[in-house]
């Protein structure tokens, strides 16, 4: 794992925006995206930036079970403001919240994620070293399936929410072997509520329990943290 320290969120974006161009000019094809807050400073080096993304595909790592795009708190909604209108690949995948069939849904991202190997990964980390919606537990050869999410997580993201009660308890999120193919992961903390998971993920045991410090196993990871989210590192 490669830790690099940053100011802020604006300086941790543009890090990740130079190391996503490295990957395009070494001929990066299909880009593995994630939502919540993290990225959002990463997004906007590159839909400000004069990058074509017209001949790239994306995979999304999850979804919330429930929603779609008419809910503002979908994460195809997250991803069509932030990205998508202002920057539009030739397809972005995500997975279907409001598929009738749930299982038909999971089997169909599993078989475009084998169609469509991710070459650049982004990744945020929740407070309990969640990665995409992998709770503590996760296997680490689980596929796309769906999940049910901790007290911790639906707490977490209630913010984002009227009320704790409107937050979806389940998820169809990509699994931690899917994450782990990605050939270069950049995951991304800020802010002092992801310290201790970024100790743990960083300099704790490889454990289930902390999903995240599998990426220790990882040949190509890069960290970039802020100093608050850098705390808990020896
Ligand atoms: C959610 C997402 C993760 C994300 C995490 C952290 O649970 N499924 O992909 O990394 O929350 O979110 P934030 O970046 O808002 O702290």
């Amino acid at each position: 794992m490669k830790v690099i320290r940053v100011k802020d969120q604006v300086e941790g974006g543009v890090v990740a925006f130079e190391l996503l161009q490295e990957e395009l000019k070494a001929g990066a094809k299909v880009l593995g995206l994630a939502t919540g807050s993290t990225p959002i400073e990463f997004y906007k080096q590159v839909v400000a930036s004069d990058l074509d993304f017209s001949n790239l595909v994306s995979v999304n790592l999850d979804e919330y079970v429930g929603l779609g795009v008419e809910s503002d708190q979908s994460y195809v909604y997250f991803m069509k403001e932030h990205l998508f209108d202002k920057k539009p690949f030739k397809v972005s995948y995500l997975p279907n919240g409001l598929a009738e069939d749930l299982d038909e849904e999971v089997a169909r991202y599993n078989a475009l994620l084998a169609e469509n190997p991710v070459d650049f990964q982004i990744l945020g980390i929740g407070r309990n070293g969640h990665i995409g919606f992998n709770e503590p537990g996760s296997s680490f050869d689980g596929l796309t399936r769906v999940v049910d999410l901790t007290p911790s997580t639906i707490e977490a993201n209630s913010r984002f929410f009227e009320k704790a009660e409107d937050v979806p308890t389940q998820a169809i999120s990509m699994g931690i072997a899917s994450i782990m193919s990605a050939k270069t992961v950049v995951l991304m903390a800020y802010g002092e509520s992801k310290a201790e998971a970024v100790h743990q993920m960083v300099q704790g045991p490889v454990t289930a329990e902390v999903p995240a410090s599998i990426l220790q196993n990882h040949a190509n990871v890069y960290v970039i943290v802020d100093e608050e989210a850098a705390s808990r590192l020896k």
